[in-house]
C-alpha cells in the first residue's frame, strides 16, 4: 500500500506541477482558511479555484464547514493563493499528508503563510467572537509524538534540528496589530495550543492547558506552521474564537456553535486580513 507517513519530494513536486498548471501568476502569499471561515475566500478577486479532490496527493477535508478547494486571486491586489478548508489530524491522515499543502507552496515560491482556525476559548477574559493573534503556541500534540517533521529530513527545504524560537513573525505581527486597530478590531493576544481531537476537552483537560499556558486550543495550525518555519516560510497566525471554554464543566460545546461563530468571525478576520495585505512589508 502507499505509504502515507512520510511525502516525497517527488511526490510534492507532482502536486506543485499540476497546480502551477492550473493556476496563473507566481503568488508569494498563501492563507489557509478554518473551520467555518471559508467565507473569505469570497472576497478573492478574479478567482480561479480547483476542488482539493482533483489534486493529487492532496487531502481533502470530509469536515462540515470546510468548503475543500484552492483559490487563486486577489485581495488587495495582491496575488494570493488560498485553502477554503483543511485536512486534520483526527480526519484520518498523517501529519505529512496533512502538511503537504505547505509543502507545495514552498515549491511553488510562496514567502508568507497566514494560517486561521476557530479556537475555544481558555483564557477566561476572552469571548466568543473574538479574534486573537498567535504570539506563540503549544505543541502539546508533537509533543506527545505527531510531529509532521517525524521521518526522514527533506535537506532541500531545512536543518534536521529546526529552530522554533520564533514562530510567529514580529514584523506580520505589527502589521495586524495595526490593521485590527485601524478596522476598529479588537484583537486579542496569546498563545495557541494544538490537540489531536475530534473529542472537546474536559473541565480537566481545560484546566490544564490554561495551567499550561494556553489562551486558545483547538485542532490544527500547529503542524502546518511547524513546516512552514522548517522550510524558512514567514507567518501570521489568527485564531476566531467560536465559543468559551468549558471550563466549569457547565456547559457544552458543540460543532454548530462552532460554525455560528464563524460566521460573526468571518467579517472581522477579512477586515484584518486585508488590512495587513494592504501595508507594505508583506
Ligand atoms: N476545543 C478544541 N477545538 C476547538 C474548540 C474547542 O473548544 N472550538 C473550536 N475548535
Amino acid at each position: 500500500m502507499f505509504n502515507t507517513e512520510t511525502i516525497t519530494l517527488s511526490q510534492i513536486d507532482e502536486t506543485t506541477a499540476f497546480i502551477r498548471g492550473r493556476i496563473s501568476g507566481s503568488p508569494k502569499i498563501a492563507i489557509v482558511l478554518g473551520s467555518g471561515l471559508g467565507g473569505l475566500a469570497d472576497a478573492v478577486e478574479d478567482a480561479e479555484s480547483i476542488p482539493y479532490n482533483e489534486i493529487p496527493h492532496w487531502p481533502t477535508s470530509t469536515v462540515l464547514g470546510h468548503q475543500g478547494r484552492l483559490v487563486n486571486g486577489k485581495l488587495e491586489g495582491r496575488p494570493a493563493l488560498i485553502m477554503q478548508g483543511r485536512a486534520h489530524y483526527y480526519e484520518g491522515y498523517s501529519m505529512a499528508q496533512v502538511t503537504l499543502p505547505v509543502r507545495v507552496f514552498q515549491r511553488m515560491g510562496i514567502e508568507t503563510l497566514i494560517v486561521t482556525n476557530a479556537a475555544g476559548a481558555v483564557n477566561p477574559q476572552f469571548e466568543a467572537g473574538d479574534l486573537m493573534l498567535i504570539t506563540d503556541h503549544l505543541n502539546l500534540i508533537g509533543m506527545a509524538g505527531a510531529n509532521p517533521l517525524r521521518g526522514p529530513n527533506l535537506d532541500t527545504f531545512g536543518p534536521r534540528f529546526p529552530d522554533m524560537s520564533r514562530v510567529y513573525d514580529r514584523e506580520l505581527q505589527q502589521l495586524a496589530r495595526q490593521a485590527a486597530a485601524e478596522a476598529g478590531v479588537l484583537l486579542r493576544e496569546g498563545v495557541y495550543i494544538c490537540l489531536a481531537g475530534p473529542s472537546f476537552e474536559t473541565p480537566a483537560d481545560l484546566r490544564f492547558l490554561r495551567a499550561i499556558g494556553a489562551d486558545a486550543v483547538g485542532m490544527s495550525t500547529v503542524p502546518e506552521v511547524t513546516i512552514a518555519r522548517h522550510g524558512g516560510t514567514r507567518v501570521l497566525g489568527i485564531s476566531g474564537m467560536s465559543n468559551k471554554a468549558n471550563l466549569d464543566g457547565n456547559t457544552i460545546t458543540t460543532h454548530d456553535e462552532v460554525l455560528a461563530a464563524g460566521r460573526l468571525l468571518v467579517p472581522k478576520m477579512i477586515r484584518v486580513i486585508r488590512g495587513v495585505l494592504r501595508q507594505a512589508g508583506i
